[in-house]
């Protein structure tokens, strides 16, 4: 985001783990009374899907109590608040995509965690950008996983029965710089607040996805598809993991583009970083 902000005219300020830890209550109000800035945004949290069956407590002081401690931080300074959660808190039934009134019922530990944090910020000048199957050059994410394990092996074998719609961090990004001042300038009450789904246009199940992310690579490396049950992991994932934008493109005229663009833009950046 930092890279992408000057052309908003916004300036980011980041704070890193060292400064901050989301265990650390008292440090995230410290950290919040004393930032010179008109809002605040967290898309930090404990993401390890897996682990978190086994380490639910760990992940309920990050994102389960972490972002109500910075939502009542930030409302006692009259700053608006901006918090990424996860499609994880649906339990993936039906096939129709998730709408932000429709009820959470999370199946694994970690959404039930990312959903403790949701309740924290209802009310007041925040807004809860729900996102899914989030992918950039950057960090541990599927293309990266994908991009690894195609130039290693033979053939993938990838989950073909769950769907979900792929969001390019950096389109995420710029929706939030460009809505900053919006954001920054709403009343409470104001349609920019409360939950908010986004992802870029397309659905897709892993499977199609991992196809594209090589193909976009160059690579021929074949993938078979599988059954969620040929994949065995600790936490249950939901089949059908489609956001609706619908209230994206109403409320702040945002049509997200396909996610293939956003592939490209990522495949490409990586190309240009390894020359
Ligand atoms: N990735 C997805 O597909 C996806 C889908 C839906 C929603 N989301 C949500 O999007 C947000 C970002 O996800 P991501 O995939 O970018 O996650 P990520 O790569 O795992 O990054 C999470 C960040 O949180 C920091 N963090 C973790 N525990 C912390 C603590 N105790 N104190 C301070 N910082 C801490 C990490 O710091 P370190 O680097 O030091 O560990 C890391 O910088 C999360 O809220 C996640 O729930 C992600």
């Amino acid at each position: 985001m930092i890279g992408r902000a000057a052309s908003y005219g916004v300036e980011v300020v980041g704070v890193s783990r060292e400064e901050v830890d989301l265990e650390d209550c008292a440090g995230i109000r410290q950290v919040i009374e004393k930032a010179e800035v008109d809002l605040v945004v967290n898309a930090a949290g404990y993401t390890a899907v897996d682990k978190a069956e086994s380490e639910e407590e760990l992940a309920l002081r990050i994102n389960g109590i972490a972002p109500g401690v910075m939502a009542q931080a930030c409302a006692a300074r009259g700053l608006p608040f901006i918090h990424v959660s996860t499609d994880y808190v649906f339990d993936g039934s039906g096939e129709k995509p998730w709408s932000e009134d429709e009820k959470p019922n999370p199946i694994n530990a970690y959404g039930r965690t990312k959903l403790a944090g949701e309740a924290g910020l209802r009310e007041g000048r925040n807004c809860l950008l729900r996102v899914s199957w989030v992918f950039s050059a950057r960090g541990q994410n599927f293309v990266r996983t994908v991009l690894r394990l195609g130039s290693e092996r033979r053939q993938l074998s990838i989950v073909e029965d769950q769907v979900g719609r792929p969001t390019y961090a950096g389109d995420l990004a710029e929706f939030i710089l460009a809505t900053a001042p919006r954001w920054s300038g709403a009343p409470a009450g104001d349609p920019a607040f409360g939950i908010v789904h986004f992802a870029n246009e397309g659905a897709v199940s892993w499977k199609g996805f991992a196809e594209a992310i090589l193909q976009e690579a160059g690579m021929d490396t074949p993938v078979v598809g599988i059954p969620t049950s040929a994949y065995p992991t600790a936490a249950k994932r939901p089949a059908n993991s489609v956001l609706s934008t619908e209230k994206l493109e109403r409320v702040f005229g945002f049509k997200p583009r396909h996610w293939r663009a956003g592939l490209a833009e990522t495949i490409e950046i990586m190309r240009q970083a390894a020359a």
